[in-house]
């Protein structure tokens, strides 16, 4: 078999069969296929698609590609939960624990940020003493105990996604439906949990921009879960405005903690809430209705932040900056963003919002760059707020002073002020099941 027919095949719109998309994956982990003739694969699958089958054939493959966990020495039913990246997106930090206060397991392996959106371990590691790489068999003991465990991809998974990934990223074939689905769906069906929560965030600070698209994304990793044996729901919910107002790493715990002691920003606590109930919902703890009452309540009780706090001290974290967040580490340098604006603010483009905040050094462009935990930006006034010239649109944090006015230049231009209050925006847009898209 040689790799340019199967380029050739997929440029031409073919569709690869087992036989050949084993070739690929395989020979492409053992180094067998290079880069350039990867790449133009990948480019290829950009502009043709793939079908469900090849798809689903690929996720397999890049699922089988290294380990497989296996959760079953942990008992109950655990359940994973998967965003697709944002801006601001704190989720796991506040649904984890609270779907973990309510009885489900929780034994998750997050990403590092890239690009101009945040990961879950980076936020996690500027808490003080915090061990997101646990070997195995820590792991296991700590959801046994606890229920819940939060660390960064162990072992030897998804190696083949590893390489995918790395590439995409470099040769601009990241934003693919397919694609997506077969590297978040690969790593999900490797990390061994029985069902599967995906939020896939739609609008401009997120792969997918339009609700058409995210959908279609969503449908196609609900397809592919449910074809695993593992139940799977989507919630496709928006990202064309920063989720809370914190953005950042050290800013982010903070927000979520915050929000866990219940006094959090609405958007965040609503989009957690109905996360978190799906979360029960798949564990089969009852009807939506009853699972959101109970998440609600975990929340409110002080039973969700409880569990954040033994996951901290089991993870070896220091959990007094939980429990008084003025301790986390402060930024040496804070400025303000003064609107030079009257009029309400019609939208935000998020992922200038994101790479603003990267800027100032919270995210990384390249792997090897190291992250500034306490840099970022709280947003002050968001989409559909009014604003008069002289307010405080947003306080910068970060411990270079060269880098505020870049930041404060690229955040500016992420606005757009207009003279109508817009209409106000769904957080949540769409449910999907195995067999129904529900509206909300
Ligand atoms: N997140 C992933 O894990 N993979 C993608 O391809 C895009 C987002």
């Amino acid at each position: 078999m040689r790799m340019y027919d199967l380029i050739s095949k997929k440029r031409n719109g073919g569709a690869l069969n087992k036989e050949e998309m084993t070739h690929l994956i395989e020979g492409y982990v053992k180094g067998e296929i290079p880069d350039y003739q990867m790449s133009a694969f990948l480019m290829a699958v950009y502009f043709q698609g793939m079908t469900k089958e090849e798809t689903a054939i690929m996720t397999d493959l890049v699922a089988r590609s290294g380990d497989v966990v296996d959760l079953s020495p942990i008992e109950g039913i655990k359940v994973d939960k998967h965003s697709t990246g944002g801006v601001g997106d704190k989720t796991t930090l506040i649904v984890a624990p609270l779907a973990a206060a309510c009885g489900v397991k929780v034994a998750k392996m997050s990403g590092r940020g890239l690009g101009h959106t945040g990961g879950t371990v980076d936020k996690l590691e500027s808490i003080p003493g915090m061990r997101v790489s646990i070997e195995r068999e820590e792991f296991f003991e700590i959801v046994k105990k606890t229920g819940i465990c939060v660390i960064g991809q162990s072992g030897n998974l998804t190696p083949a996604d590893k390489k995918l990934y790395a590439l995409r990223d470099v040769t601009a074939t990241v934003e693919s439906i397919p694609l997506i689905a077969v590297s978040i769906m690969g790593k999900k069906l490797a990390a061994g949990s029985d069902c599967i929560l995906l939020d896939v965030k739609t609008g401009s600070g997120a792969f997918m921009n339009s609700v058409e698209d995210s959908l279609a994304l969503a449908q196609e990793m609900v397809s592919i879960g449910e074809s695993a044996g593992k139940k799977t729901v989507a919630l496709i919910t928006n990202m064309d405005i920063p989720l809370g107002n914190n953005i950042g790493n050290s800013l982010e715990v903070i927000e979520a903690v915050e929000t866990l002691k219940n006094r959090g920003p609405e958007d965040l606590t609503n989009v957690c809430l109905e996360l978190a109930a799906n979360m029960l919902y798949l564990a089969g703890q009852g009807d939506m209705e009853t699972c959101y009452g109970k998440v609600k309540k975990a929340l409110e009780s002080g039973a969700a932040l409880q569990k954040f706090i033994e996951m901290v001290e089991a993870q070896g974290g220091d959990s007094s900056v939980i429990k008084d967040i003025s301790k986390f580490e402060k930024a040496s340098v804070v400025k303000e963003i003064i609107s030079p604006y009257d009029g309400y603010i019609t939208f935000m483009d998020t992922k200038e919002c994101g790479i603003a905040s990267c800027i100032l050094g919270a995210g990384r462009e390249t792997k090897e760059d190291s992250i500034d935990y306490s840099a970022g930006i709280v947003l002050k006034k968001k989409t559909g707020d009014r604003i008069e010239k002289g307010d405080v649109l947003a306080v910068m944090y970060g411990n270079k002073e060269e880098k505020m006015l870049p930041a404060e230049e690229q955040f500016l231009k992420a606005l757009k002020v207009e003279g109508n209050k817009p209409e106000t925006q769904k957080l949540i847009y769409a449910r999907v099941t195995g067999d129904a898209v529900e509206w909300k």
